[in-house]
């Protein structure tokens, strides 16, 4: 990259702010995405959203590509800049602008952590319920771009479901801005949840309002082990056949039971087939009764323990066993290949089936776990990219897994974005079509191509 230009960037955020020496570039060459790699010719981090402006317009009118970066926990490939380009890195833009206790929101910059949204309005007794697996690494910023989800999705939805307002800098260096505090406006298109899973690719952030809940008054975290896993996949069923819609419905199998167990140390049965994490929360009597009824479906599936945490601390324990699941399996072996294939929730059954039948017949290590309540499954393959036969097994074993997820009616990516890594099987899922629409929005946001090129299409 040009010294020209890399002193222009330095002239509006400060020299310390600008990075492009071949350490700190190496460094921003990669996200959590497995065998991607590729280092931006800057990284550029502003402190507010003026700053972010104007590196924008900068990057336009010099035709400079720009990724926008919070904590690189993408598993898609989507906060990998180009050579040519900068990687905008949000992590100074971590202010909490306002919490509005009458109107239930909570403003923040893009680069604000997601769990420090929780412990912020907590304290206030709100709640912010999005609490995707890396909610304590991953920013505000990263998880509107990618419209994560997480554990709570099953009773509250995903992130999309409580952006109220977004202050977009456009390609060009315009703000736009879309939504708002009020919970109702249909005036024109609904940009801004067009802007939330856009990927990096028509705008960045610099101000996110969200909508707060009151905190739930009760909680209460359970653990199902099943000696089998079409027991599991039955109790979820009938769990939501019995009109009970717990706040967090989560599968492990027995291989990522094995790694979180030999990793976390919390007790998890290693003979069984599959655990459940259930938690139930709300009023404390919807509570109990809702947790007495799970326990007894649990049981008439055929669980060998149904353990109910007695206490907060062990609650956590319980919980934490699920959260650490992508850390304890990535242990295991030098590359992970996570991925976050989704079907209906009636089909849990057949697809965790069709996935260990698929590793067996490609001699692959893959755990699988996931938010079962949601169909919303990640195989996650245990490998070496060194190792091209494997990796070459593995991407097979994949294909085939995306296709079984199609043909139940799922998806390709529930959670984790198209970036680089979904992009081949993208056109399978929406069609000549639904790419045509979807090239027709990038080009009135983004007409030159600079917001993170090369991701989605
Ligand atoms: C999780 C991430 C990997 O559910 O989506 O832990
Ligand atoms: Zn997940």
């Amino acid at each position: 990259m040009e010294q020209s230009f890399i002193r222009d960037l330095a002239s509006i955020v400060g020299s310390e702010y600008v990075l492009s020496d071949r350490e700190s570039l190496a460094c921003y060459g990669y996200d959590a995405t497995p065998e991607l790699e590729s280092a931006p010719g800057a990284v550029v981090l502003p402190a507010h959203a003026d700053e972010l402006a104007r590196i924008m317009a900068r990057c336009h009118s010099a035709g400079v590509p720009v990724t926008a970066r919070g904590s690189g926990t993408n598993l898609s490939g989507g906060s990998l800049g180009t050579p040519t380009g900068i990687v905008l890195q949000t992590s100074r833009m971590n202010r909490v602008i306002e919490i509005d206790k009458e109107n239930l929101t909570i403003s923040v910059e893009p680069g604000v952590i997601t769990s420090a949204v929780h412990r912020a309005v907590e304290a206030l007794d709100l709640f912010y319920p999005p609490d995707p697996g890396s909610m304590n690494i991953s920013t505000i910023g990263g998880n509107v771009a990618e419209n994560s989800g997480g554990l709570r999705g099953l009773k509250y939805g995903v992130t999309a479901d409580y952006v109220m307002g977004l202050r977009t800098v456009l390609a060009d260096g315009n703000l736009l801005a879309t939504g708002g505090k009020a919970v109702k406006d249909v005036a024109g298109y609904n940009l801004r949840q067009l802007l939330v899973s856009s990927e990096g690719t028509l705008g960045i952030f610099a101000e996110v309002i969200l909508k707060l809940i009151p905190k739930p008054a009760a909680k209460k975290t359970m653990l199902a082990h099943f000696p089998a896993l079409e027991q599991a996949a039955l109790a979820v069923s009938h769990i939501i056949a019995a009109r009970i819609i717990p706040s967090t419905l989560e599968f492990m199998d027995r291989v990522t039971i094995k790694c979180v167990e030999e990793y976390a140390h919390v007790g998890l049965p290693l003979d069984v087939d599959a655990v459940l994490l259930i938690e139930v929360d709300g009023h404390a009597a919807q509570v109990g009764d809702d947790a007495a009824a799970i326990g007894e479906i649990c049981r008439k599936e055929g669980c060998s323990l149904f353990q109910e945490a007695t206490d907060p601390a062990m609650a956590l324990q319980l919980a934490t066993a699920r959260r650490v699941a992508l850390s304890a399996l990535a242990r295991v072996r030098p590359t992970t290949i996570l991925e976050d294939a989704t079907v209906p929730r009636s089909c849990i059954a057949p697809m965790v089936t069709f996935i260990q039948k698929t590793a067996r017949k490609y001699d692959l290590t893959i755990g699988t776990f996931g938010h079962a309540g949601d169909g919303n499954l990640h195989p996650t393959c245990l490998t070496d990219e060194r190792d091209r036969d494997e990796i070459a097994r593995a991407h097979q074993a994949f294909a085939e897994i995306f296709a079984a997820a199609l043909d139940m009616g799922g998806t390709i990516t529930g959670e984790h974005g198209v970036g680089l890594a979904k992009k081949a099987y993208l056109p399978q899922l929406v069609g000549t079509t639904g790419l045509a629409v979807m090239g027709g929005i990038k080009k009135a946001f983004d007409p030159s191509g600079l917001l993170n090129p090369g991701k989605v299409f």
